[in-house]
């Protein structure tokens, strides 16, 4: 995930096409064991058919959820990692995994990140995630599991872990994008990246050769487990701000030529570097196949996005989505790769282990005075972090903002990946919760809010069967049945009382 776009251009990209079943022998012996945690209990209860999920490959949409800040930690997902260190100068204090590793040696690091890569993604996420119509996950990883140097505060020794991953992933039928996460020198300086700072990646040609050297091993992979993984991100969020455009596509087309020399099948994602839709056509190269767009799309890490009132974000949706649905038809075809239910930046660590938000206007160059669409801006009740602590009307109005980008991504584009699939306590950000609460909708749908009228939109999901998404455009939204939709329907007087107390 990744802070700091620009309004028009937080809209990022990615090509693809949907790529034509990719059927291929399993092999995955002489895996490392690792001592597995709860996983040998549980039982399967979604289906795994991988007939039917090559038969419907062509036509089901990627929905997926990203398994961020597991192999390459993140402060906002697990602030827990990081608060150990809180008593610490402030400059002292880790904000990325570079200085987290560095902090605590190699030998504690290891034995820490082991534990939580251990325990964080679990067997039972995934099945959770499958039981609400999951069929894809995306995996993002820093090159250090596959290229580290001595002289690299890093650990390695993910990749058993990645691959306990994909056996739970084959065994659940979930479809695996491996995403190459953190480049050496990092290519945009954020946390997200592994190092936080002033970004050297393309600055030598040893680390875009390190880099390449990891997306060889990270493609082999993906030919190892062609059964499972279908796609290979080359490279998260290179930015245009730090690097020229023709550098970053240079560096595209030599990794095209290596993962097609290794997996000529997989799928080929790129990242739109932050660069408008309108620009994408200069990524790409006519001659690659089954290539295709990621963007990421938040209406949060700009001080324009987080002033605008709930009404607006919904309606930003389409706008933003406008030229991206323009080259989803006309090119490559694209997957969000990222996006959440966020529209304040109130989160823990959300713009980077200490520093504050737009929200309280304490985000130190960026915003000196607070910005929200209210009179007084705090980061309590719907915008704090405990979802116990939501109004019926905040709920409401994160279900209406997910199903009205839902309604693009999942019917108009290739598809989309929910940053993230779990966190510690960032409620807007986390799929398993958001389907707990009510404000992320179950697959395959009975019917799909229209765009334009997302604001009648009620809780309405009785998932049936992938022939009702066809009717969808007709939207008969359902009246939520049972307890949850009477508890919902209480709520929604009540905030819409609130709604008008709140507008006088
Ligand atoms: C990392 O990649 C470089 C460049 O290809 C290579 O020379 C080096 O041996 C690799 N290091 C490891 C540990 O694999
Ligand atoms: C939301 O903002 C828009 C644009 O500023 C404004 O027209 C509209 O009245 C606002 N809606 C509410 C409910 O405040
Ligand atoms: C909005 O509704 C109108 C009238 O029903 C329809 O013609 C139009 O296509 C809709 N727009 C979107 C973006 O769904």
């Amino acid at each position: 995930m990744k802070s700091q776009a620009l309004v028009g251009s937080a809209i990022s990209t990615l090509f693809l096409a949907l790529v034509a079943a990719h059927v291929a022998p399993s092999s995955s012996e002489a895996k490392p064991t690792i001592v597995s945690t709860a996983a040998a209990t549980e039982t399967l209860s979604v289906q795994s058919s991988d007939v039917e999920l090559e038969s419907t490959l062509d036509t089901t949409p990627i929905r997926g959820a990203n398994i961020g800040g597991v192999f390459l930690i993140e402060p906002f997902i697990k602030p827990s990692l990081f608060d150990q260190f809180l008593s610490r100068n402030k400059e002292d204090i880790p904000v990325d995994e570079w200085t987290f590793s560095a902090a605590l040696g190699k030998a504690e690091a290891k034995r820490q990140l082991e534990e939580h890569w251990n325990t964080f993604v679990t067997r039972d996420h995934l099945e959770s995630m499958a039981d609400s119509g999951i069929n894809w996950i995306r995996i993002p990883i820093g090159y250090w599991a596959f290229n580290l140097t001595a002289d690299e505060p890093y650990v390695d020794g993910q990749v058993p872990y990645i691959e306990r991953v994909l056996e739970w992933s084959r065994d659940i039928g979930l479809k695996v994008e491996l995403d190459l996460h953190g480049a050496p020198g990092s290519q945009n300086g954020y946390d997200n990246s592994g190092r936080r700072g002033v970004p050297e990646w393309l600055h030598s040609r040893t680390n875009v050769d390190r880099t390449l050297d990891a997306l060889a091993k990270m493609t082999q992979i993906a030919v190892d487990w062609s059964d499972v993984v279908y796609g290979i991100q080359i490279l998260n969020e290179p930015s245009r701000w730090k690097w020229e455009v023709k550098d970053i596509f240079a560096f595209y087309n030599e990794a095209y030529d290596l993962v097609r020399s290794i997996a000529p099948d997989v799928l080929f994602m790129i990242h739109d570097t932050f660069l408008s839709p309108k620009d994408w056509s200069t990524l790409v190269a006519p001659r690659w196949t089954q290539a295709l767009m990621d963007t990421h799309i938040y209406q949060m890490f700009d001080n324009y996005m987080v002033t605008i009132n709930e009404t607006a974000h919904i309606e930003m949706v389409a706008k933003m989505a406008e030229d991206v649905m323009k080259f989803d038809k006309t090119s490559i075809g694209v997957v969000v790769g990222e996006f959440s239910a966020a529209t304040h930046d109130c989160t823990k660590y959300i713009n980077g282990l200490g520093r504050g938000s737009r929200w309280e206007g304490t985000l130190e160059g960026i915003a000196d005075h607070p910005l929200c669409p209210f009179a007084t801006c705090s980061c309590t009740g719907d915008y704090g972090s405990n979802p116990a602590e939501f109004s019926a009307h905040y709920k409401r109005f994160l279900r209406n903002y997910v199903d009205a980008q839902l309604a693009v991504y999942d019917q108009e584009l290739a598809g989309w990946f929910f940053w993230n699939f779990r966190t510690e306590g960032a409620p807007e950000w986390d799929y398993i919760l958001g389907v707990e609460q009510g404000w992320i909708p179950s697959f395959p749908r009975t019917a799909m809010p229209k765009l334009n009228e997302s604001s009648a939109i009620v809780f309405d999901d009785a998932p049936t069967s992938h022939e009702a998404k066809s009717e969808a455009g007709q939207g008969k939204y359902q009246l939520a049945k049972s307890m949850y939709g009477i508890v919902v329907t209480l709520g929604i007087v009540v905030a819409t009382t609130c709604y008008f107390l709140f507008s006088l």
